[in-house]
């Protein structure tokens, strides 16, 4: 009987502080309560169905009692947000931010602490994080783990790549979550998360589909000064538990309060188009810190570099070894001042804003492999780079040039030479650079993913910032969103770029209808599209190698794939011959006003039409997977009553990226906001379309 009459009390008072949250259109309802141990918890429903069923969370930390159990509500706070603001660069020139919030303040009653728990409720999904009041019981402190689960309704579909503190670059594998198993996987770095009892640790952004046809995203935002958070799946009763990536001594953040985490963030909408056409990670940021944003501009660029990927020149001097440092015969230097003059005249000669030059400055000769300390001095040019008379003459030719920074994971390196080499980019006009960061991570221990190179990810932009200098970092941690702050902090790669295509098995057709519903919502990447030239025979009849797209499906890339920083990354020549399709590139642009998601299925096809910053040019891009795929469009974005003039680039009839991928045809028609277009894609091809109004 008593056993009885406690189990109603609980009940009821679990009723009693259960409070919900809804998005402005109601069809998310988030639900907080505390636990009879007084654990907060969460579950979120969408359209009346549970899509995360109660979740606890909670903050271990190092040395002291947990901030986990033992919480009383004290106060919460509600408010409703409907504002709007103008991203520098981006896919449309003003975002709406529409939410509702509420501020859960917890007291630990056992050791007087404080803790917020923050829920935004958007239409498109849920956000919430931790925040840590000022307070006299804590201070400095250290996160040992984040408690937070996500508890999942069912074994839905999703796309995944395993954990890996140091490597986004891994095809994704599409499974259901009961299926997931990391441990066949090879892992980039081998700092693989092996399984423990039937977890497996895989990435954020992870993409789900429920069998009812629900679109599932669990990420984070504004991740600063803290880990990334990696996710570790249940495969057995799809209970996922943030994981969050160690120092080298295994703690997972130093914080002071006051201190906040970052967001994590679950989208859910039964329209796929409302999850890769959603601007909730950016609008969970803080807005630019940068006052004077004039000097950053999108930039379309041309480089070095494609060269070197495909074997035709090298990084080091001596031309003898490949970029792994693997002897490939002699063969030229690809930064010279004669080659790269020779990129400057191709980019004005086309209208690109840019060069990029890789292996212009010391040190490539020994640069690959682990933990070497001192690599690059980022300042010392090859001596048969001209780096006076170059930039000179791209001066003269009103090109700018992109510098090049590899630090080979030797951050502590880089970070005592930044501002020297920041200097040496403004004294010869670098506007942009590119750092990369490939190997083991100086100080020895640290991950790519730890909270001290979160922070440097997010410093070099801020230093740079200060030179009026826009970064785009390769092999970063990935992007949360954090452009929105500093917005020169223009594109990164941490993803599987094109390059994979030129030097190994590659990127499967579904590869990049796939990034827009993972790391694409995070931020701009620098993807580097445009291989015209598909077979790496081309260069070398004994190579097997290959892009997987048709040659239009790689023009359509420049639209499906947004970012302010767009390369033309194949040779000049390969572009002279194939110059009708060379014009598609030279036309878009790569900032807008509009972007409409016209047709998205994760994993399948995309459909993309976006208006040109200030103009009422229109581009589309479709891209499929590894099927041919019929469909039809229509332009009733156009503006109504305009006549405009229609550019398609598409495939060929016997088209197919792996059988005839160079098969493409262009025409041109007249059309209007009536008409409707059919497309017809090969097999992992695509339709890139060129629309301008007719005057
Ligand atoms: C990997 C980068 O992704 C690639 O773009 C670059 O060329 C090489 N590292 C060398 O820095
Ligand atoms: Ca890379």
């Amino acid at each position: 009987m008593k056993n009885i009459f406690t189990l109603c009390l609980l009940v009821l008072t679990g009723f009693l502080n259960a409070q919900t949250v809804q998005s402005p259109s109601k069809e998310i309802t988030v639900t907080f309560k505390l636990t009879a141990e007084g654990r907060p918890s969460y579950s979120v429903n969408y359209k009346n169905k549970p899509v995360i069923k109660e979740s606890l969370l909670g903050i271990a930390l190092k040395e002291t009692e947990a901030l986990e159990t033992g919480f009383e509500i004290t106060n919460t706070q509600n408010k409703s947000v409907d504002e709007s603001w103008k991203p520098v660069l981006g896919e449309q020139s003003v975002i709406r931010n529409t939410y509702n919030q509420a501020v859960f303040s917890l007291l630990q009653k056992a050791t007087g602490r404080k803790l917020d728990i923050v829920f935004k409720v958007y239409d498109e999904g849920v956000a919430f994080r931790y925040e840590f009041p000022k307070q006299d019981k804590l201070n400095y402190f250290i996160i040992s783990d984040e408690k937070t689960e996500f508890n999942l309704a069912g074994n839905h579909k999703t796309f995944w790549i395993p954990g890996d503190y140091d490597s986004q670059e891994y095809v994704y594998n599409e499974t259901k979550l009961s299926e997931i198993d990391n441990d066949k996987l090879n892992l980039n770095n081998g700092i693989a998360v092996k399984s423990i009892g039937g977890r497996y640790v895989v990435q954020s952004p992870l993409m789900m589909k429920s069998a009812e046809g629900l679109y599932l995203n669990i990420f984070e935002a504004a991740v600063v000064n803290y880990p990334v958070m990696h996710l570790d799946v249940n495969t057995s009763n799809f209970k996922i538990k943030s994981h969050l990536v160690p120092n080298a001594i295994g703690d997972k953040a130093y914080l002071q309060a006051p201190a906040v985490s970052p967001w994590r963030t679950i989208m859910v909408s039964d329209d796929a188009r409302d999850i890769v056409g959603s601007k909730m990670i950016l609008n969970l940021n803080e807005p630019s810190r940068i006052e004077d944003t004039s000097w950053i501009k999108p930039m379309k660029y041309v480089g070095v570099w494609w060269e070197m990927h495909v074997g035709v020149s090298t990084w080091d001097l001596s031309g003898t070894q490949d970029a792994s440092q693997k002897s490939v015969g002699k063969k030229p230097h690809g930064a010279t001042t004669e080659n790269t003059k020779r990129y400057i005249d191709f980019a004005a000669k086309h209208g690109f804003d840019g060069v990029l030059v890789e292996g212009w400055n010391v040190g490539w000769e020994d640069w690959f492999g682990n933990w070497k300390e001192e690599v690059f001095d980022f300042v010392t040019p090859y001596p048969d780079f001209d780096i006076q008379q170059i930039s000179d003459y791209a001066k003269s030719k009103n090109v700018k040039m992109i510098m090049h920074h590899e630090t080979s994971g030797s951050v502590a390196n880089y970070e005592r030479r930044l501002d020297r080499a920041l200097n040496v980019m403004k004294k010869y006009g670098y506007p942009a650079v590119k750092t990369g960061y490939v190997g083991k991570i100086i100080p020895r221990g640290e991950f790519h993913d730890g909270q001290s190179m979160v922070n440097h990810f997010n410093y070099v932009p801020q230093r740079a910032a200060e030179y009026k200098i826009m970064v785009n970092s390769h092999e970063s941690s990935r992007p949360t969103g954090v452009s929105r702050t500093w917005p020169n902090y223009i594109a990164a790669e941490a993803a599987r770029g094109n390059e994979f295509n030129g030097w190994s098995n590659g990127n499967p057709p579904t590869h990049e209808t796939i990034l827009p519903f993972t790391r694409l919502l995070g931020g701009p990447m620098d993807y580097t599209p445009g291989v015209f030239e598909i077979k790496m025979s081309h260069y070398d009849a004994s190579k097997t190698e290959q892009v997987h797209t048709t040659l239009a499906k790689q023009l359509a890339l420049y639209v499906t794939m947004y970012s302010p920083l767009q390369m033309a990354c194949d040779l000049p020549e390969n572009y002279e011959r194939y110059a009708d399709a060379f014009q598609f590139i030279k036309d878009v642009t790569a900032d807008w006003d509009e972007s409409k998601y016209l047709e998205a299925e994760p994993g399948d096809y995309l459909t993309v039409a976006r208006k040109a910053k200030g103009s009422e040019n229109w581009f589309v891009g479709a891209i499929t997977d590894e099927n041919p795929r019929n469909t039809t469009i229509s332009l009733d974005f156009l503006t109504p009553g305009k006549k405009y003039k229609a550019i398609i680039y598409q495939d060929g009839k016997t088209a197919h990226w792996e059988k005839n991928p160079i098969n493409y045809e262009i025409k041109t028609i007249e059309v209007t906001s009536k008409s409707k277009l059919k497309l017809n894609l090969a097999a992992g091809g695509g339709t890139a379309i060129s629309i301008f109004p007719v005057k």
